[in-house]
């Protein structure tokens, strides 16, 4: 695979946590999700936590400020030195120009920007029938994608699982507006630098994998 720093883009639910994580273990690239460290922040009461779960609730975005020093306090960690796959980052105009700032001072670029296209009518099913792993994270559906022995995580073996607050009808309707308003412009951004690639969403996990890995390659 020829990129080692990728953006995954596209609406909630569209799959980048999954595809990022296939990616991740396939790679060896760290997966960087501004979601995942959210949640993370608020689970552990941290002030971050505390200012972005009424919004995360709410479906809209938290601020530019918090979530630029964030990833940028993530990049600079070790781990990030192979290259990275950011999920969910950036998300506003602000976030991708943020971004550009702080590669360019350390001499790095973004290799690749993948939309995982998926239409807005598909999107309320994948996101209210998704849980995961209480134990380790691991995503899984209700339809689409189910534990291989009902109940047992497959990666762990855990019996724990768990729902995202954010995760029913109402509140995915104001997460799509904010990636309609705020986050699509961003394919045009990125379109002109000749980084964007689009993939279909809609077909079956591994296919969308298989896709991603011919746009990465190619
Ligand atoms: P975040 O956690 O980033 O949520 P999101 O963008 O809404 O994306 P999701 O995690 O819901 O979806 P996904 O694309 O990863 O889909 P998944 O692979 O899980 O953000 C949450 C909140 O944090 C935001 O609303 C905002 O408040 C805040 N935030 C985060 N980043 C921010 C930023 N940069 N700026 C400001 N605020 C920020 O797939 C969904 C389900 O579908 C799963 O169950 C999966 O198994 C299934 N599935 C996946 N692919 C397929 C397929 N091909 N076919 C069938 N089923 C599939």
């Amino acid at each position: 695979m020829k990129g080692t720093r990728i953006i995954l883009m596209g609406p909630p639910g569209g799959g980048k946590g999954t595809q990022a994580k296939l990616l991740q273990d396939k790679y060896g690239i760290v997966q960087l999700s501004t979601g995942d460290m959210l949640r993370a922040a608020v689970a552990a009461g941290t002030p971050v936590g505390k200012e972005a779960k009424a919004i995360m609730e709410a479906g809209g975005l938290v601020s530019d400020d918090i979530i630029i020093r964030m990833i940028a306090d993530r990049i600079a960690q070790p781990d990030c030195g192979k290259g990275f796959i950011l999920d969910g980052f950036p998300r506003t105009v602000p976030q991708a120009e943020a971004l550009d700032k702080l590669l360019g001072g350390s001499a790095m670029k973004i290799d690749a920007v993948i939309e995982v296209r998926v239409p807005d009518a598909m999107l309320v099913e994948r996101i209210t029938g998704r849980f995961s792993c209480a134990k380790c994270g691991a995503g899984y559906h209700d339809s689409f994608h189910k534990p291989k022995k009902e109940g047992v995580c497959d990666d762990c073996g855990s019996t724990e699982f768990t729902r995202r607050k954010d995760d029913n009808a109402e509140t995915v309707k104001s997460r799509l507006e904010a990636y309609h308003a705020q986050t699509a412009p961003l394919l045009p951004y990125y379109e002109k630098q000749g980084l964007l690639r689009v993939i279909d969403g809609t077909a079956p996990i591994a296919d969308v994998t298989r896709q991603l890995e011919k746009a990465l390659a190619g």
